[in-house]
């Protein structure tokens, strides 16, 4: 039986606040109101060297939030979780309308929310191949590596400066691998993505480059790689790793492996995942989980998931928790969002859905218990994770 959206926002006024901040664990000061009595928290119950996390879409969500009046949404985000990702607010579209231009509004939004709510964000991201504005996409037909450098330099300083202490993890690249199925197999993004094709002849000296202008703009926030079907060992996390020694022989500042956690159920659960991590881990880098959804494809006949489909959504999400769980360099677990309806799952795969932990009505899926069951397993008495 579905538990009522009342209890989640019980924990809305309960919630702990126990903040890692850049690494380092932090006690902060409780908002008033909030106690960590409450167990029904996915924050209150997670080990204290683990942030968790939702995406949320600033703009949408949270431009204009009152602390004195704050909606459903606001409630459960801020007891839910301690640490949010831009869904799409830090991006170059929302940030860069015009070359000269930046636009702050609806991040700054994000972040002052997560301030009041006393949560870390994780920025995203820096340097991708979608979502870029069209004079980004307009120019760089002719760019030189040089006018491409000038163009991503100014754009990581400015802006991993004006969040300078106030993000702790930054998905610096994102997606910069094609995948095994992409023509020309699995290799760096250098046609898609508009700044490593200017610097095709030498793109992991961009990448090197990238890096260090964000350490140099924050040296606190801890420097990620971040990529989808980058769960398990495989030829495209060969291909991270590979990377990643590279770049760390070059000196650059990466400080971590991110695995998006995009999974659906017409596939099997890679339990390589921790292996995956672990090896990662064993470069001396952090590893996190930052985009995890379950998406659920609709059988014949049915018009909304079935309770199996249900309980396995759970057991997948729980596969990406353990996994987390049990490699202690694992920092963040973050889900992509929530209820459904603010997912993207069924704009881009028609015909399937379901993909979050919580009902539209923020009443908890099977998904959400399994987590909170889970984070207070692992954290026997008080916070350090086992093991
Ligand atoms: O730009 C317009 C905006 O002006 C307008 O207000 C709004 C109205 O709906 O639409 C805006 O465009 C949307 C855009 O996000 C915001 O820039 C698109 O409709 C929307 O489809 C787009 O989707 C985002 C998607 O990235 C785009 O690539 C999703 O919300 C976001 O969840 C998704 O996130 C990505 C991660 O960043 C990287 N990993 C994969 C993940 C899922 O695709």
């Amino acid at each position: 039986m579905r538990r009522s959206m009342r209890s989640l926002l019980v924990a809305a006024a309960t919630a702990s606040l126990v903040l890692p901040l850049c690494g380092v664990t932090a006690a902060s000061a409780a908002p008033p109101g909030f106690s960590n009595a409450d167990k029904s928290a996915l924050r209150n119950q997670a080990p204290i060297d683990l942030a968790i996390g939702s995406a949320v879409w600033g703009k949408q969500q949270l431009v204009g939030y009152d602390p004195a009046d704050p909606t459903e949404y606001q409630q459960v985000l801020g007891a839910q979780f301690s640490s949010l990702t831009p869904e799409n607010d830090m991006k170059w579209d929302a940030l860069r309308p015009a070359p000269d231009v930046y636009d702050f509004a609806s991040a700054d939004a994000l972040v002052a929310y997560a301030q009041a709510n006393h949560q870390q964000v994780r920025g995203h991201t820096l340097l991708w191949h979608s979502q870029n504005p069209a004079w980004v996409t307009e120019a760089s037909t002719t760019w030189t590596c040089d006018e491409a450098r000038t163009v991503l330099e100014d754009h990581i300083r400015t802006v991993v400066g004006h969040f300078k202490g106030q993000i702790y993890e930054w998905d610096v690249a994102n997606e910069i691998f094609q995948d095994t199925w992409d023509n020309g197999g699995v290799r760096l993004r250098t046609e898609a993505n508009p700044f490593l094709k200017a610097c095709s002849d030498d793109p992991v000296g961009l990448l090197v480059d990238a890096f260090r202008w964000a350490h140099e703009a924050d040296p606190d926030a801890v420097l990620f790689l971040n990529d989808y079907n980058a769960e398990g060992v495989n030829e495209k996390t060969d291909a991270y790793y590979a990377l990643a020694q590279e770049m760390l022989v070059a000196g650059a500042p990466l400080g971590g492996f991110g695995a998006q956690g995009h999974l659906s159920l017409q596939y099997g659960f890679d339990t390589s995942m921790q292996e995956n991590f672990e090896r990662f881990a064993a470069l001396g880098l952090q590893v996190a989980v930052t985009e995890a959804d379950v998406r659920i494809p609709l059988l014949a006949g049915e018009t909304g998931p079935t309770p199996e489909q249900v309980a396995t959504q759970a057991e997948r999400y729980d596969g990406m928790l353990q996994a987390c769980l049990n490699v202690k360099a694992c920092s963040s677990f973050t889900v992509w969002g929530f209820p459904d309806a603010n997912s993207w799952v069924p704009d881009v795969f028609p015909g399937e859905g379901w993909a979050t932990i919580l009902e539209d009505d923020y009443s908890p899926k099977p998904a959400f218990d399994v987590m909170l069951r889970s984070l207070r397993d692992a954290t026997p008495g008080t916070s350090p994770r086992k093991g």
